[in-house]
């Protein structure tokens, strides 16, 4: 058997990924409450918002008031989606320190998503990247429909690996393999992620599932065999991308957590806490979430 990464991150996304597919907007200060119990929860890295247009996401056009919310700890780092200067030149108005640029590995996504094909958004980016690294503010790039778009559908492994080296040289320092519609298997994982991981070095590489047919954990499996450490999720398993059609929700969190728990490996994280911290927007939206763990553990988490 493939020796397992020990410890690994968790970077939540619930708060910007989870909530920007919501129907409706839910309040600032919900939102900040679900962040404070996320944090309690042992979750350090937490992606809070986005500072794209509010007419593209307006659940997240609270973006500054959230960000100057945030609750705030030495051992907490917060980042935020950003995909151009304006973007960026909010984000640092509202203090945040580490920002994501998110492209993809197909023209026809980017399009519908940021109106720019993959080249253009890797010219807006570069001199983004630059002036954020220039003020201290570290940067993650995202590279979206990585395995199937569903668009253009199957993407090749090798337009995977040259976005993610563009990313990386104009600074990026982690690149999120992301699975936008949750397509993928484990097979897609060993060919796009295994290549991948052979010319860009593995603590770089981060995966971004969604879990729309339910194969989210097992390539999340998948991912820890080649030695990927970093795992995005998100709190009740809410999530999706409103340009990405069929997008269904992100890996839950607390599912995340429990396989993580039962193979004794290191997360750092509580699991009663996450879905405590999902309760509070359970509670707003009325409805349950996707996750099986956080239905398991509602009534108990506090
Ligand atoms: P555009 O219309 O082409 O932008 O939108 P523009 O540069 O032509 O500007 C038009 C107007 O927007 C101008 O205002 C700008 O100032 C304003 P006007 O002069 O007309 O009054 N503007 C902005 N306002 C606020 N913040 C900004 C900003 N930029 C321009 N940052 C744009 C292009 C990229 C802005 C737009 O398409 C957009 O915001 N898209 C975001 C879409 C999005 O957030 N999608 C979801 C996140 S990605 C995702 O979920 C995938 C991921 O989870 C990984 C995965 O699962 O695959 C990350
Ligand atoms: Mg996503």
């Amino acid at each position: 058997m493939a020796t397992l990464p020990q410890r690994v991150k968790i970077v939540e996304v619930g708060p910007r990924d989870g909530l920007q597919n919501e129907p409706e907007p839910i309040p600032t200060a919900t939102k900040l409450a679900f962040i404070q119990k996320l944090a309690e929860a042992g979750l350090t890295q937490i992606e809070a918002t986005s500072f794209v247009h509010p007419k593209a996401i307006p659940q997240l056009a609270d973006a500054i008031d959230v960000a100057k919310s945030l609750p705030n700890a030495p051992s907490l780092f917060y980042s935020a989606l950003v995909p151009n200067q304006k973007g960026l030149d909010r984000a640092i108005e509202a203090g945040i320190r580490r920002v994501a640029v998110f492209t993809a590995a197909s023209d026809e996504f980017t399009r519908k998503n940021i109106n720019m094909s993959v080249d253009e958004s890797i010219g807006v980016f570069e001199p983004v990247v630059r002036a954020a690294i220039s003020q201290g503010i570290s940067v993650r790039g995202y590279v979206s429909t990585a395995f199937v778009c569903p668009y253009a559908g199957e993407i090749s492994r090798e337009r995977v690996l040259d976005v993610s080296l563009r990313l990386l040289s104009m600074g990026c320092d982690e690149i999120a393999i992301s699975d936008t519609i949750g397509a993928a298997a484990p097979c897609d994982i060993d060919q796009t992620v295994g290549f991948i991981a052979e010319k860009i070095p593995v603590e770089k590489i981060a995966l971004h599932l969604h879990d729309t047919y339910a194969t989210a954990l097992a390539n999340v499996y998948a991912g820890l065999r080649l030695g990927v450490a970093t795992f995005d999720a998100s709190a009740g398993g809410l999530g999706g991308c409103p340009y990405a059609k069929g997008a269904a929700g992100n890996l839950a969190t607390e599912d995340l957590v429990y396989f993580m728990d039962r193979m004794g490996i290191e997360t750092g994280v509580d699991l009663i806490g996450v879905a405590a911290a999902s309760n509070v927007v359970a509670a707003t939206l009325g409805r349950a979430l996707p996750s099986k763990q956080w239905k398991r553990l509602k009534a108990n988490a506090h």
